[in-house]
């Protein structure tokens, strides 16, 4: 089993403001060096707000309440949690070992510098001359499917679509060679070639450099594609983890059996998608107990109080009464 790179401990992410609500609570789990991990859920549950604490970017008015973020470099354990934003710690870690591609490209490249030098920046930033790092930066706009990387190197973000801004996200997150990238859903711009061609690099980079990854994605075609452990996540809280194949298979909680059951599947034939009844609850009105429970179909009494997370089968955790 690879080492661990980072721990989650009891994280709790609140919106402070005239009133106060929790927004993520008491997320545990860890990372391994080379790990391929997807995080799922539907719209609204935690996963962006998840991924940016991980990077000391929470937007403004959301803090971490309580709980740690430990990432662990060759000689020593890093408590990002700590480290204020601004914090010059964020140097040796951004885009060096850990990286993101943001769900919104538009809003996170530099509108004033060309696409090229916003790649090959942490480069030059790193003490690499200016030709080597535009070389390696058009090697790697070559790889993530940027045509003529050569002349799109001096175009700036706006003259680009946004599936090439996703693209130019991803380079600006590769060309360090993180050992952990998180893709805050890096193909949902892209048409299903390029989206591809993008999963097929981050895989080739996990094989090769054994860069570990967080997948965030509604997409559990892709998660089974693509990731090997998954966690579930809903309303800010995790309700499922394990093996992707274990989980797909054989799901435990009525969430997770419902985002299965509403995905079209080749053996369902024509039949009707079912879509699941109700919406993720919004973050000030979270029920009592099993967070999933108004909408759950084997609701129970006993739900109204909160389940503990539990070892169902070997490595397949779960948090629901109907396994206790
Ligand atoms: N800047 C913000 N200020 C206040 N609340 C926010 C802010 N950003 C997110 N939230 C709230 O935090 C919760 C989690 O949001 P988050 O963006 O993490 O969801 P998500 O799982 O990434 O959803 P999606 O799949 O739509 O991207 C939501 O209820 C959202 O309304
Ligand atoms: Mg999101």
């Amino acid at each position: 089993m690879e080492k661990e790179l980072l721990r989650i401990k009891g994280l709790t992410i609140e919106f402070q403001g005239e009133i106060s609500y929790p927004i993520i609570r008491n997320l545990e789990f860890s990372i391994r060096k080379g790990e391929k991990l997807s995080l799922v859920g539907e719209s609204g549950c935690g996963k962006t707000i998840t991924a940016l604490s991980i990077m000391g970017l929470l937007p403004y008015g959301i803090k971490i309440k309580e709980g740690e973020i430990l990432f662990h470099t060759p000689g020593e354990i890093l408590p990002l949690h700590s480290f204020s934003p601004n914090s010059p710690e964020w140097l040796k870690i951004r885009g060096k070992e850990i990286s993101m591609v943001f769900q919104e490209p538009s809003v996170s490249l530099n509108p004033t510098m060309t696409v090229g030098y916003q790649i090959a920046e942490p480069l030059i930033y790193l003490g690499c001359n200016r030709k080597d790092a535009r070389d390696r930066a058009l090697r790697i706009m070559e790889k993530v499917g940027l045509p003529h990387p050569a002349d799109i190197y001096d175009r700036f973000p706006h003259e680009l679509s946004g599936g090439m801004q996703q693209r130019v996200m991803l380079a600006m997150a590769l060309i360090l060679e993180p050992s952990l990238l998180i893709a805050d859903e890096p193909t949902t711009a892209l048409d299903v070639t390029i989206q591809a061609g993008i999963l097929e690099l981050i895989k080739e980079l996990n094989e090769k450099i054994g860069m570990a990854f967080l997948l965030i994605t509604h997409d559990l075609c892709v998660v089974n594609d693509v990731a090997e452990d998954m966690i579930v996540m809903y309303a800010g809280e995790i309700l499922e983890q394990g093996k992707v194949q274990n989980l797909l298979k054989n799901p435990l909680q009525p969430y997770l059996k419902g985002l299965i059951a509403s995905l079209p599947s080749l053996r369902k034939g024509r039949k009707r998608l079912k879509s699941m009844k109700g919406n993720v609850p919004q973050p000030w009105e979270k029920p009592e107990g099993c967070v999933f429970s108004p909408r759950c179909a084997y609701r129970m009494n006993i739900c109204s109080r909160s389940p503990i997370w539990k070892e169902v089968e070997n490595g397949h955790w779960v948090r629901c009464w109907l396994y206790e």
